[in-house]
């Protein structure tokens, strides 16, 4: 692999299930070495099962990766000797203490003693840890089993790190200072950063570039700022009464006679939104519009596009739905687990 080259390289794949389903559904895209690139979409949007690709632990059903230099499909070996691997779901064992498990995953990569205690302390500092490493990871808070978890991935000194919904159910604090961790190391590891969220925020902060997906398809591409410019300006959320004789068809023609608007549409939840590249100019040129035509406004909101913006222009769906339900799933799933153990 040469200097220059993209440390992954993906080129039309596709991955079907057993079945027919299409979860990735021809996907391209590149990583440069010491990015770290996101793959932000919503549950079963295809996220995991690209990682599962990537790391050859599923074979693409058409197209190529190349990861590290390797065919994934071909050279499978090769690629898990150069990546580290942190699923979604905690994987580490419970009943032994942190330096253990860490211990038995250098033995999984054939790292010999020395090479495990030097490296051992190394992520450990990493992760913040050292203090609990004798401790059974029984004992540690669900921030610190994830940041062990992230320290497995790296006992062998990977040159990609994929990381599948690294802050999946913890609180808002823990997961920024997984943030912090992931970004401390890519500073002091160069380790290129291969990351699955469906937390929009979470894309935002963290990553360098991210691919939108959903439904198996990349919708849109490009660095947080790219993509958020690519609305083409502030949004102005505005609540109409119910004006008499107004169809939605009239308002939003109504609303696009604002001047400075790029777009006019009604959102899901009934309320209206109006692109416009100068938000603090179309919000009294909207009121007075709506106005001379006998419209009141309940509210009116003006923001800077988001992620989850950029998730509706795309796919006409808001990507915040499916956050909270989501989780609530796994936190059903956690209980019942923990009542059956
Ligand atoms: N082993 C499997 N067999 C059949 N369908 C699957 C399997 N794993 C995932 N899927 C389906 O593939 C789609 C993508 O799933 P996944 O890659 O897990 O999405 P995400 O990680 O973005 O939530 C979903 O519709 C999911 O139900
Ligand atoms: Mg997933």
């Amino acid at each position: 692999m040469l200097a220059g080259d993209p440390i992954i390289q993906v080129t039309d794949l596709v991955k079907e299930y057993r079945g027919g389903l299409r979860a990735v559904d021809g996907v391209s895209f590149s990583v440069q070495r010491g990015e770290i690139f996101g793959f932000l979409g919503p549950n079963g949007a295809g996220k995991t099962t690209t990682i599962m690709v990537l790391i050859s632990l599923l074979r693409p059903t058409a197209g190529r990766a190349v990861v590290c230099g390797h065919d994934v499909a071909r050279e499978p070996d090769r690629v898990r000797s150069r990546i580290g691997y942190v699923s979604q779901d905690i994987a580490v064992d419970d009943a032994l203490t942190g330096e253990q498990n860490l211990f038995l995953q250098g033995r999984l990569y054939h790292l010999d003693r020395e090479t495990i205690a030097r490296r051992m302390a190394e992520v450990l500092a990493m992760v913040d840890l050292t203090d609990r490493a004798g401790d059974l990871v029984l004992t540690y808070s669900g921030g610190m089993r994830k940041r062990l978890d992230i320290a497995e991935g790296l006992i062998h000194r990977p040159d990609i790190l994929f990381l599948d919904e690294p802050t999946l159910g913890l609180d808002i604090q823990t997961r920024r200072r997984i943030w912090d961790y992931i970004r401390l190391l890519r500073a002091r590891e160069g380790v290129t950063v291969f990351m699955t969220t469906h937390y929009m925020e979470e894309a935002d902060q963290l990553c360098d570039r991210v691919a939108i997906i959903d439904h198996g398809r990349i919708v849109a591409l490009g660095s947080p700022a790219e993509l958020k410019a690519a609305i083409g300006g502030d949004l102005l959320t505005l609540d109409i009464a119910a004006g008499d004789g107004h169809a939605a068809g009239d308002l939003v023609g109504l609303l696009r006679t604002v001047p400075g608007t790029k777009q006019a549409f009604r959102a899901d939840d009934g309320r209206w939104v109006l692109v416009a590249g100068h938000g603090e100019e179309a919000a009294p040129a909207v009121l007075e519009v709506l106005g001379a035509h006998g419209l009141r406004v309940r509210s009116l909101a003006m923001k800077k596009p988001t992620l989850d913006d950029v998730f509706l222009h795309y796919t006409g769906r808001e990507l915040r739905r499916s956050e909270g339900s989501d989780d609530f799933g796994r936190m059903r799933m956690g209980l019942r687990r923990a009542r059956m153990g």
